[in-house]
């Protein structure tokens, strides 16, 4: 970390009591020309920060969908032209159903709810994973919000739901054999570009930028392919105690790596 960031962060830790004045030093101090273009984010912790409270886990799913938003504030103020949340993995399927149901119902509730205000400011909604355990209204849900919102394009804002890196890739392999076997494309041709047409992804350049809450050290699972010279920021605050400050703090770490993409 350079001593201009470590006097910055100094500094902004100090105004504290002062959240407005705080996400503005941070603002003032970002390279308008080294903003990601692509942020992905795991939000973790909910649970944690529920049973901190004596709470069920499921209020700290409820109080994380407040950071949601405050990260899209922030990230559309930004121009950031990417934001990817994770926001159910393959593995979570496998939590109790009650939890489960719980989070459906807030999937379902924010998109309903959301929709019109999302449509307003010109944000393009993606939906990606594989949909097979997902009940059929959310799935009439997720193909209105990505009809509706089309042909958006001041951001785009990518939902993993039911998604798992692993799957992606070997469903990827799967559609590519089929269309080699079709006589659609020959083996010799197949390149990595080919190939990233096949993921989920394929409209979506790869992130710049990946932020995981709660102070878990790993991937999880979550785009595997496309983060293969991503920069990676962890940071111990619990998903739903995440806010603008969090999140600039991110961006001005991301600031000072260096990016050298294999090369010297
Ligand atoms: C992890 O916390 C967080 C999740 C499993 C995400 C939950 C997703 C939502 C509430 C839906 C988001 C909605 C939209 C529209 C994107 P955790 O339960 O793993 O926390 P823990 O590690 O502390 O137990």
């Amino acid at each position: 970390m350079t001593n201009k960031l470590k006097f910055t962060l100094k500094l902004s830790s100090l105004l504290s009591n002062f959240p407005k004045l705080q996400t503005k030093l941070l603002i003032d101090s970002l390279d308008k020309n080294n903003i990601p273009n692509h942020v992905a984010i795991v939000m973790d912790g909910n649970g944690r920060w529920a049973k901190k409270r004596g709470l069920p886990r499921i209020k700290g799913h409820i109080e994380g969908t407040k950071s949601i938003k405050r990260v899209l504030e922030i990230a559309y103020d930004l121009n950031i032209k990417y934001i990817t949340l994770f926001a159910l993995s393959q593995e979570n399927w496998d939590r109790p159903k009650q939890e489960v149901d719980g989070i459906l119902k807030i999937i379902r509730k924010s998109l309903h709810d959301e929709l019109n205000q999302l449509n307003e400011k010109g944000i393009k909604v993606f939906i990606i994973g594989n949909f097979e355990r997902v009940p059929e209204d959310i799935i009439k849900t997720i193909k209105n919000v990505q009809k509706t919102t089309k042909s958006n394009e001041k951001m785009n804002f990518c939902i993993a739901f039911s998604y798992g890196g692993r799957e992606e890739i070997t469903q990827a392999a799967k559609n590519l054999a089929k269309d080699v076997l079709e006589g659609k494309i020959k083996i010799h041709d197949i390149e990595e570009n080919i190939f990233r047409n096949y993921l989920y992804t394929k409209d979506i350049p790869d992130p710049d930028l990946l932020i995981r809450t709660s102070g878990e050290i790993r991937i999880s699972n979550f785009l595997l392919w496309q983060m293969a010279y991503t920069e990676f920021v962890f940071t111990p605050v619990l998903w739903p105690d995440f806010n603008k400050y969090h999140f600039l703090k991110a961006i001005l770490e991301y600031q000072v790596r260096e990016r050298r993409f294999g090369l010297v």
